[in-house]
């Protein structure tokens, strides 16, 4: 369309007015283009690889010395790494990493006791774009790198933490691979819908748009079977992988839909990432509020669950006046629930999005370090105080 006839459609004589038929032509019109551009995009998808480590991060990462870790190198039980050309440094992959994270961790870090369970982490806010997806794949990321085997659960049809597992949602997942089938009843365990990803000891489920279809489901089985607990299926199919995992984090799309009414129901513990901002806090209020009208009225849910936390994080934040004032609101609002580790918000984040990516894929070389520690640093202490709960509940359950 020439510029000229751009301008002319914006004169306030020309009828803009839009039919339904209108925008079923014009769904048929992009689906088209999607077609053909299908195999384009199937091509140059950036498949992500994950990061490898100089044996000073990889020394950094077990909590040791480099000398220890070339005198536990000589000996010959851990990996060596491999240097690329000669004289060059040596090199970890990291699955490398984390086969030596797990041996040093032995003596320090409680490994899952014998019989126990994932703990189950669900990320949440009906408030869109707060960060739930940049939180659960970072937290899943940094878990592995503490030793921990993590189970990723996709419950947005956005298919946003899908693709941050290196998957593109549209082109690559068939919605069978999804949660669809479990929420249809063809399915009684989520086993099938496991894939592993690019980055070692992270699994994933995946979702992509069809997985909206869950949401008409429900309501249609509801109408046969007054009895149906449609707020378990996601908890009853979790069950039998819990054993295979140390945690289970779960993704959750920005509304309160039949998907994240089952993610809550499911989780052992919930994160409400929330920026402080002054709509951002409005909304996270209504979130609890709303949440607790349902959870209140689902049987065996209102007299029995027991969350092992339940914590606000800050994420996003600014040094501003306005964003320090919506701070002490929010500490005021939910005192000791407002987690004392912040992310503040962060040019390398928003440059690892870009690449798809998170801090934990992001090469230490690649940003300054000082920007760069800023937000690794409280997403390192976040991911600590995830695995301290998670050690901490299997201690409780031990108990029992
Ligand atoms: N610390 C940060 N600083 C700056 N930008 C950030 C930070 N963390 C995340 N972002 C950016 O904010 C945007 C929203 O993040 P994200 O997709 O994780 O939010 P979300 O809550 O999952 O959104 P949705 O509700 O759509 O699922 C993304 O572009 C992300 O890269
Ligand atoms: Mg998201």
């Amino acid at each position: 369309m020439a510029a000229n006839d751009l301008q002319a459609n914006r004169l306030p004589g020309v009828d803009q007015s839009v039919s339904i038929d209108d925008l079923v032509a014009l769904s048929g019109q992009a689906a088209d283009i999607l077609d053909q551009i299908r195999d384009a995009m199937l091509e140059p998808y950036p498949r992500k690889k994950a990061p490898t480590f100089t044996s000073a991060s990889l020394a950094s990462l077990c909590g040791i010395d480099k000398q220890k870790l070339k005198y536990l190198t000589t000996k010959g039980e851990l990996p060596a790494g491999t240097s690329k050309g000669a004289g060059r440094a040596k090199e970890f992959s990291l699955e490398e990493a984390i086969q030596w994270i797990q041996a040093t961790s032995g003596a320090k870090r409680q490994a899952k006791p014998t019989g126990a369970r994932a703990r189950v982490y669900a990320i949440a806010n009906f408030k869109g774009g707060v960060t739930k997806t940049t939180t659960s794949i970072a937290c899943a990321q940094g878990l592995t790198l503490l030793g921990r085997k993590v189970l990723v659960v996709d419950c947005d049809p956005q298919g946003s933490a899908t693709q941050l597992c290196g998957f593109a949602p549209e082109t690559e997942i068939p919605e069978d691979q999804t949660l669809l089938p479990l929420f249809y009843g063809e399915q009684e365990s989520v086993g099938y819908a496991i894939r592993p990803t690019y980055w070692h000891n992270l699994d994933l489920i995946p979702a992509t748009t069809y997985l909206s279809d869950a949401e008409f489901e429900v309501p249609a089985k509801l109408l046969s079977d007054r009895k149906f607990e449609f707020w378990d299926i996601l908890n009853k199919g979790l069950k039998p992988v819990l054993a295979d995992y140390d945690v289970v984090i779960i993704d959750t799309p920005p509304a309160l839909s039949q998907l994240t009414t089952n993610a809550l129901v499911s989780a052992d513990a919930i994160l409400l990432p929330c920026p402080p901002e002054g709509m951002d806090f409005a909304s996270s209020t209504q979130f609890w509020r709303l949440f607790s009208e349902v959870a209140s009225k689902l049987p065996g849910v209102s007299a029995h669950k027991r969350y092992d936390f339940v914590n606000v994080l800050m994420t996003k934040v600014r040094s501003t006046d306005l964003s320090r004032a919506v701070q002490e609101w929010l500490t005021k609002a939910y005192g000791s629930r407002v987690l004392p580790i912040s992310i503040p918000e962060s040019s390398v984040q928003v440059g690892a999005a870009a690449m798809l990516s998170t801090v934990y894929d992001v090469a230490k070389s690649e940003v300054s370090s000082s920007a760069y520690a800023r937000i690794r640093e409280p997403f390192d202490r976040l991911v600590e105080y995830l695995d301290s709960q998670l050690v901490r509940a299997w201690l409780k359950e031990n108990e029992q």
